[in-house]
């Protein structure tokens, strides 16, 4: 038992695991790239793609230029992203995504209408935030439509939760926004529930709860899912008020 547990001490050392954490967010749903999506990959990751090991990136190199830079967690297949970037090119825009195959969505769509102001890491956002973005660095940060892990023992793979929000909250400048929406009810109370405690940090919101959707955010393709299914939307929204 003692040299499990040192051998899986050692293991984390190595893998950096003991900083970012073990316990996956996301569904291990890999598909092989064919056809389009495999070309647009091979043809635009060189424009468009960043990768952790790389380490910390500098954000005017890397858009040749100074700008407010917006991060998205967890695009999808980047319709939202590309939109958005489309109609703020005055904007900087970081895209996570580890799902392979929503990347090689999202960069089809970019060669049909190029857009400079994005930039896509294709990897775990916990370990691209902590290894890649820079302190007090971040305008925004969004998280649109999260996997909901809607059953009680998946809920420690929420995105959301109290190590995350630690994470992030050095990376936003000061006065920077969170802004996180969702379908799942059970989710936008526990995202309520994990900002409650946390004193950086204000709702931006009225009544203390949830936000209209601001201009800046297109619908998305799983919220037009959960609207279908008869499923209400959440938006909420935070700003960074110390360190
Ligand atoms: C339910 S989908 C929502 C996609 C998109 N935002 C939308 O609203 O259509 C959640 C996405 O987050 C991605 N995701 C979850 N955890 C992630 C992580 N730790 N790093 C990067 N992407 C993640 C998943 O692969 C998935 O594509």
């Amino acid at each position: 038992m003692l040299l499990l547990l040192l051998f899986r001490k050692q293991k984390a050392l190595i893998m950096n695991e003991k900083i970012y954490p073990q316990i996956k967010t996301f569904m291990p749903r890999q598909r092989r790239l064919t056809g389009s999506r495999l070309n647009a990959f091979d043809q635009l990751w060189g424009t468009y793609g960043l990768a952790a090991l790389s380490g910390t990136i500098d954000f005017s190199k890397t858009f040749g230029r100074n700008a407010p830079t917006v991060l998205e967690i967890g695009f999808g297949t980047g319709e939202t992203l590309h939109e958005m970037a489309k109609n703020h090119p005055e904007w900087n825009f970081i895209g996570i995504e580890v799902y392979r195959p929503g990347v090689a969505a999202l960069l089809a769509k970019l060669r049909v209408e190029p857009t400079g102001n994005i930039r896509i890491f294709a990897e775990d956002a916990n370990m691209v935030i902590q290894k890649c973005i820079p302190d007090n660095s971040l305008e925004k940060i969004l998280v649109f439509f999260p996997d909901p892990w809607p059953k009680r023992r998946h809920f420690k793979r929420r995105i959301i939760n109290e190590n995350f929000i630690k994470l992030i909250q050095h990376k936003l400048k000061a006065q920077g926004i969170l802004h996180i929406a969702t379908d799942w009810e059970d989710y936008a109370m526990h995202t309520l529930a994990v900002m409650q405690n946390q004193p950086s940090f204000v709702n931006l919101a009225d009544n203390n709860q949830f936000v209209l959707r601001p201009n800046y955010r297109p619908l998305t393709k799983f919220e037009q899912r959960g609207l279908k299914r008869g499923h209400q939307i959440f938006d909420l929204m935070f700003q960074k008020i110390s360190d």
